[in-house]
């Protein structure tokens, strides 16, 4: 019985709405090995709905056929399988827009206004900014211009990638162009981390057992660690790092919503307003970092030649395109703390950072040691505390670590470790950009920012940047040789 309606819960959506799904930036890269891809195994899965048809838009001059040839190559170099290729190819379409130029928005319109009675989406449009953000706000400005966001009997959406904004002035600039032609329910910000199925289940763990939130306090908790340490460099996106430093591109995005994720109260329904509204009372309680004391919550590094795994690599200012005296810090370890009933005094270490030992991306809760040891004559005062571990990588599981006796006639404690591992069971796996586009395409909002967010980490950040882009200010900058686990100053940082 049990079963029966569990089953019957989990019966996975399928989007109804018939579609158009138009992907600017569709001759780059994230369109041929991303977007285009997802959209491709949604329609093997059966889960786009008919009918419905994508319209790659790029500034290169290219016919249908060119565009669907250079697609395909792309999906037979990646392996795809090709069983839906003619139905996808059939559905597939490009138009060429010049971004700077209002005409050719005009001959978009005109062009998809004709597709869409010809195959009869109604009207329903998803626009994907996959291009650099620079474009966002003239792409955005020029559909509401041509009158392809009006809402009426149809729906319109808009996914844009971050980075949103530089800083918490840009981020309000972009805000503003975009809601010139878009209302905040239309607007899709999307976090990749947010699809990553240990990330969704954080909320479940949480608030759908009984056992672990009692314990979900200051009083048991002693520090919780938000870990993303990658082994790869910046590999070919200097142009673009070198300007943004693991505060933007890690920080301000993927480590919040980790925070907030396992700091949020439950909202009193699982619903996406709710739950946004929780995260963006969690990034409310951030204590502003203290700028007099910055080094004692903040340490930032940026690694030299060393080896990763029996690889030897090149230091950050000598990748290409990294200016020689680049100070853009690639690694970061934040202490930050939360000023509310249920987090006060507990520190949040929140570290990231590339060419690391190894790619590792986990929250662990470290709770506090028993209040006193009874085998203190036999053990010692300290017994190794109990830590939950929400592991993203290496491997999607949980894992909890208790003590227990060691089997045998003497009384030693050891660490086991109870593991729920995702790959066992589990039924219907889905990538993360598939499981965006979905959301997007069944309207849900849950996994995406909403911009009062965005404009509350900004908020928190934008101090701590100032004083950090500073390029006197060299000091703060620790080296540390790559493949390792970050500067030395680190270590014996992070308390127990
Ligand atoms: C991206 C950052 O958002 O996330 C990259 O721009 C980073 O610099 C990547 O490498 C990490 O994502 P993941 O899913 O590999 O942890």
């Amino acid at each position: 019985m049990a079963d029966t309606m569990l089953s019957d819960i989990c019966q996975y959506n399928v989007p109804e709405d018939p579609c158009a799904v138009v992907v600017f930036g569709a001759t780059g890269d994230l369109a041929a090995r991303k977007i285009l891809p997802s959209l491709y195994d949604l329609l093997l899965a059966k889960r786009l709905p008919t009918p419905s048809m994508v319209i790659g838009v790029a500034r290169t001059k290219l016919t249908n056929e060119e565009f669907r040839a250079r697609i395909k190559t792309v999906f037979i170099e990646t392996g795809v399988d090709m069983t839906c290729w003619d139905d996808f190819c059939s559905r597939l379409f490009y138009r060429n827009v010049d971004y700077g130029d209002i005409g050719t928005f005009t001959n978009l319109a005109i062009f998809l206004q004709e597709k869409e009675s010809e195959i009869g989406t109604q009207g329903n449009r998803i626009f994907h900014l996959s291009v650099p953000p620079v474009a966002y706000e003239s792409i955005a400005k020029s559909l509401a211009q041509v009158g392809l966001a009006e809402e009426q009997k149809n729906w319109v959406r808009l996914i844009v990638e971050k980075p949103f904004g530089y800083d918490l002035q840009s981020s309000r600039k972009l805000a503003d162009a975009l809601s010139q032609g878009f209302q905040e329910n239309q607007i899709y910000r999307i976090d990749h981390y947010l699809a990553k199925e240990t990330v969704q289940n954080m909320l479940m763990f949480r608030f759908a057992n009984a056992i672990f939130e009692p314990l979900w306090n200051r009083r048991y908790i002693e520090s919780v660690h938000i870990t993303s340490a990658e082994s790869l460099g910046v590999e070919h996106r200097a142009d673009f790092y070198d300007h943004t430093g693991v505060l933007r591109d890690m920080f301000q995005n993927h480590m919040m919503q980790l925070l907030s994720l396992v700091a949020m109260e439950p909202p009193s329904i699982y619903d996406a307003y709710r739950i946004r509204d929780e995260k963006a009372k969690i990034f409310r309680c951030l204590r502003p970092f203290p700028m007099d004391d910055l080094d004692n919550h903040l340490i930032l590094g940026q690694y030299s030649a060393g080896m990763v795994g029996n690889k030897a690599v090149p230091s950050y200012v000598e990748e290409p395109n990294v200016a020689p005296d680049s100070t853009t810090p690639t690694f970061a370890a934040m202490k930050v703390f939360i000023d509310n009933w249920r987090w006060q005094g507990v520190p949040f270490y929140i570290t990231s950072g590339k060419r690391m030992a190894a790619k590792r991306t986990d929250i662990q809760v470290k709770f506090k040691e028993v209040p006193h040891s009874m085998y203190r004559n036999i053990l010692g005062n300290h017994i190794t505390a109990n830590t939950l571990i929400f592991s993203i990588h290496p491997k999607e599981e949980v894992r909890l670590t208790f003590q227990a006796k060691e089997p045998g006639p003497a009384m030693c404690l050891r660490s086991v470790t109870m593991d729920f591992d995702y790959a066992q069971g589990s039924v219907i796996r889905v990538s993360a950009y598939e499981k965006v586009l979905l959301d997007v395409l069944m309207g849900d909002h849950t996994l995406f920012w909403r911009q009062d967010g965005v404009d509350l980490c900004w908020e928190f950040l934008t101090p701590v940047l100032q004083e950090c882009d500073c390029p006197d200010d060299e000091e703060r900058l620790h080296l540390y040789k790559a493949g390792t686990d970050g500067p030395k100053q680190v270590r014996g940082w992070m308390g127990k």
